[in-house]
């Protein structure tokens, strides 16, 4: 289909809505959850209108089919990311999950009391705590690569974390807060020829560039379906197949097991044995309706598209008064422009914004940690995707404008 502008808008159903009279909606904060377009919405509607069943369990014709589309999800999530085989492609509810399924089987099985694992400073939550939390119960040793004034990684640093031999490196594909595309295959290179096994969290990555987990040799790699046209509840660890087999199941209960006796189980083959219980089963559909729609855009031309309307972003928003942008001058920057004002909280920022339509986050973004290094306690977030134009850019600026003139 190509990029299509109008016919992209015409897909959003919620971009019809007005938010206050007058003003209709301007949606700048897919980094926290994207909209969905219709042919989405629709295919969960038709699981459950026509073909609602459970899966993996049942010979009856909805059984069969629900369980084919679930399956066939997940093998158009494997070619999206250039996985080599299905049994890869592990359901989750989100990335968070995916990481502590990895924090909680492999690194509980492979990390003892001593050993470095490496994280960076522009990590969000997801991809702290779990480490803290195992880093607490086994004694381990985290380090951080710094993130420079500018919003980059501090790469000058990698030598020295990467010579005390860490285990485990885990990192973020792009910030959800700086919007640095992080430099992923080398980062990744280097890490192995240290011998640490690495984890890229790709939550704001997957939606908004082509990733392909074999160039990039990475041995987990996560991301979550809401952040990329697909709904919540549904996410999805890629491992390594020879990492994944050799690692003990995550949940236990259904599905998950091959054979059960009052005292034991064995484990199922991948990739069900990650995978307990009934699973989101409209969402993975959901999941697969949304990559058939980025696949037939093509990553290359959203990335082209979020580019574009950042370099815009930027020239429009850096100049106004009372503002100052953070990573500004990232020379690989996704479609994120996170700011602070010197006359409002970002909490009245947004709130302003909303009065105009302008749908924005405001907060620490789940990134408390880099926050902290900036010194500041909360930004307001704009932040891109397919279905946004540089009107909506220039309806945030009018909004910033309205800000600077009340409290300025
Ligand atoms: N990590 C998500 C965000 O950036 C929730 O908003």
């Amino acid at each position: 289909m190509g990029f299509d502008k109008e016919k992209i808008i015409r897909d959003f159903p919620i971009l019809n809505r007005e938010i206050k009279p007058g003003k209709r909606l301007v949606y700048l904060d897919s980094t926290a959850t994207s909209q969905k377009p219709e042919v989405v919405i629709e295919a969960m509607n038709d699981y459950y209108r026509l073909y609602n069943a459970n899966i993996h369990r049942g010979v009856h014709t909805l059984a069969e089919e629900a369980t084919a589309m679930y399956e066939q999800s997940r093998v158009k999530v494997q070619k999206f990311i250039n996985a080599r085989s299905h049994k890869e492609i592990v359901f989750t509810r989100n990335a968070t999950e995916a990481i502590n399924l990895v924090a909680f089987t492999w690194g509980r099985q492979n990390l003892d009391a001593g050993d470095v694992v490496v994280l960076t400073e522009m990590e969000h939550h997801s991809n702290l705590v779990p480490w803290q939390m195992l880093a607490a119960e086994k004694n381990l040793r985290l380090e951080f690569i710094p993130v420079t004034e500018n919003g980059e990684l501090d790469l000058l640093e990698l030598p020295a974390l990467l010579n005390l031999k860490p285990k485990l490196f885990c990192f973020t594909h792009m910030s959800n807060v700086l919007g640095t595309i992080n430099p992923a295959k080398e980062l990744i290179s280097n890490a192995h020829k240290a011998g640490a096994v690495v984890l890229v969290d790709g939550a704001q990555s997957v939606p908004h560039f082509a990733v392909d987990v074999v160039d990039l040799d990475a041995d987990f790699y996560v991301f979550s379906a809401h952040k990329m046209l697909g709904p919540t509840g549904i996410g999805v660890l890629y491992g390594k197949e020879n990492l994944l087999n050799n690692m003990p199941p995550f949940l236990g209960g259904g599905d998950m097991i091959k054979k059960v006796q009052l005292r034991t189980f064995k484990p199922n083959d991948l990739p069900h044995k990650f995978e307990a219980g009934t699973p989101a089963i409209a969402e993975a559909i959901g999941l697969g309706a949304a990559v058939d729609y980025l696949a037939a855009i093509g990553m290359d031309h959203v990335l082209a598209h979020e580019k574009e309307l950042t370099a815009y972003g930027l020239e429009k928003i850096a100049p106004l008064e009372h503002l100052k942008i953070f990573g500004k001058d990232i020379t690989n920057k996704g479609g994120v422009i996170a700011f602070e004002m010197d006359i409002a909280h970002p909490h009245d920022v947004a709130q302003i914004l909303d009065m105009q339509g302008v749908a924005v986050r405001a907060g620490h973004h789940c990134a408390m940690p880099l926050h902290e290094k900036f010194h500041i306690p909360a930004t307001t977030r704009a932040s891109f995707y397919i279905y946004n134009t540089k009107e909506d850019i220039d309806k945030l600026v009018e909004g910033l404008q309205i800000v600077i003139d009340m409290f300025g």
